[in-house]
């Protein structure tokens, strides 16, 4: 490139900055970023109306249109029944239902399911008496901390109502790899969930020789 050919250039591009100035792009560029006022960021977080049919009852919230349906559980409601385990949907501890679906509540904001039904693991019980997916997890001795036990029931519901828990045992584990288990009860889990299926006759599985002891979930 020959000097003159840089000063025809430079001259080329202060005749477009020119313009560009006086078009107000230039303006635009060089303005300096202007952080929110606390007003802004306040009416950014705005808040939404929601009513919900919550194990059985109707609820009405008014709450950061940000809220997510775990949060609203276990925060607004004080069911902690259900988990928080990863927040980022990998390991179906926040398993709830919404419609009588699995569903997680961590990736689910809870202004999108306005009107719906959620049923938590609050609300599988009658009163005293437990859901048969409770009981035969008491009699498979089904969980050892504990923390994944009531994602891991309401998906074992979530799979036997639809039929998935009865076809093969396959079926069902395939159905329930979202729900983890650090402890790994998987084959009792998977036990519980067969036998209140009555597809498996009722026992604990370590009291008898049964190929669902070999089987695994991972
Ligand atoms: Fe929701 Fe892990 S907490 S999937
Ligand atoms: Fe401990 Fe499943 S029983 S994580």
């Amino acid at each position: 490139m020959t000097h003159s050919d840089g000063v025809r250039r430079r001259d080329f591009l202060k005749g477009v900055g020119a313009a560009a100035a006086a078009s107000g792009m230039v303006v635009a560029q060089e303005k300096a970023p202007t952080v929110p006022s606390a007003k802004a960021k306040s009416a950014s977080r705005s808040k939404v109306k929601l009513s919900l049919t919550l194990n059985g009852k109707k609820k009405v919230f008014d709450i950061d249109s940000r809220t997510t349906l775990i949060d609203l559980l276990r925060e607004n409601e004080q069911l902690t029944g259900t988990k928080k385990g990863c927040d980022q949907g990998a390991c179906g501890a926040c398993t709830v239902h919404v419609n009588g679906k699995s569903t997680l509540s961590c990736l689910t904001l809870a202004a999108t399911i306005d009107g719906e039904q959620v049923l938590t693991i609050e609300g599988i019980s009658d009163g005293e008496t437990l859901h048969p997916l409770q009981d035969a997890f008491l009699r498979c001795d089904a969980y050892q901390c504990g923390y994944c036990t009531p994602g891991q029931i309401m998906s074992g519901i979530a799979c036997i109502e639809a039929g998935h828990a009865s076809k093969s045992s396959e079926e069902a584990r395939e159905w329930m790899s979202g729900n983890l288990c650090r402890c790994s009860a998987y084959p009792n889990i998977l036990a519980a969930v067969r036998q209140t299926a009555g597809v498996e006759p009722k026992s604990d599985p370590a009291a008898r020789s049964s190929p669902v002891n070999k089987e695994t979930l991972a």
